[in-house]
């Protein structure tokens, strides 16, 4: 891994400089992406593009180039990085580098990287999910935007790691919202709920994929923030995004549900992942 895609060009990354002006350092001012890679192959593209949009949309950024050229660029950088294997791959764009103001800049070019990245999917996690701890979800009201604001997220992970579990689950005055990089979804008496596509999450990809594979295995879905209560109380729970897919959540604040092992709509909806998995190749 040796590759940097800079705007429209590849280069060496031990050729890469950015600016100590850019806004993105300077403001956290831009939005990114991270795309799935199996077998090499790009898991969900379009949806990931169509986000970006709306994310570049939102922060009032000009795409650097149609979605088209991003598309063959990325392709081209698994190409030449000889990605065949699984792993992931990052993107952002930032508003460029600018002498420091709040305001846009009137002459700045937006700055885009990506690269990839080698990453094995979380199998032991996925076999034996995850302990979590509910925390209040300090974040602005705009988490639907992908911004590379994230220093909430940052601190209620690293808060989670220090408590020796694992992630966390935010909460709006008691109401579930998501994780620290993921949506969160909670089974009670056989129906899959999770929080609405509103202002108060990221609109996940794997999120989206679980909700079509839901409707097709014939679960009811119902998409609605459920309370701390009715978490604590839930038959069983999990998180999905594209480094964790589906992972289970066995433990919330010390208590475990059930018997503590992946619940049976957690396991029927792992399987039917990996048939999406298996049909890329
Ligand atoms: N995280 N919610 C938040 C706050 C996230 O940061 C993410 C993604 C998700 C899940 O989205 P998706 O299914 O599209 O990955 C939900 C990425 C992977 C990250 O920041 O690393």
């Amino acid at each position: 891994m040796k590759l940097l895609l800079r705007n429209d060009e590849l280069i060496d990354r031990s050729e890469a400089a950015i600016s100590y002006l850019d806004r993105g350092y300077m403001f956290g001012d831009g939005v990114y992406e991270m795309i799935r890679v199996y077998g090499g192959v790009l898991f969900e593209p379009e949806a990931h593009y169509r986000r970006l949009e709306r994310s570049l949309r939102e922060v009032r950024l000009e795409p650097p180039y149609p979605t088209e050229q991003l598309d063959a660029q990325l392709k081209r950088l698994i190409r030449e990085e000889g990605l065949n294997k699984d792993g992931t791959i990052y993107m952002q764009i930032t508003r460029g580098a600018a002498p420091r103001n709040h305001a846009f800049p009137a002459k700045a070019q937006p700055e885009l990287i990506a690269y990839v990245s080698e990453l094995e999917r979380p199998y032991e996690s996925m076999k034996q999910g995850i302990a979590v701890h509910t925390c209040p979800d300090i974040r602005w009201l705009r988490c639907d935007i992908k911004t590379l604001n994230l220093l909430p997220n940052v601190l209620a992970k690293q808060e989670a790691l220090d408590m020796g579990v694992q992630d966390v689950i935010f909460h709006r005055e008691g109401m579930v919202t998501e994780s620290s990089s993921s949506n969160v979804f909670v089974v009670r008496d056989g129906t899959l709920y999770t929080h609405q596509a509103n202002n108060l999450i990221l609109h996940g990809i794997t999120r989206m994929v679980v909700l079509q594979l839901a409707r097709e295995l014939n679960i009811p879905c119902v998409e609605e923030a459920v309370n701390l209560e009715h978490l604590r109380e839930a038959d069983e729970v999990f998180i999905s995004s594209t480094s964790a897919e589906i992972t289970p959540v066995v433990r919330v604040d010390g208590a475990a549900f059930g018997r503590g092992v992946p619940g049976p709509i957690t396991r029927r909806l792992q399987e039917a992942f990996q048939r999406r998995i298996d049909a890329l190749q």
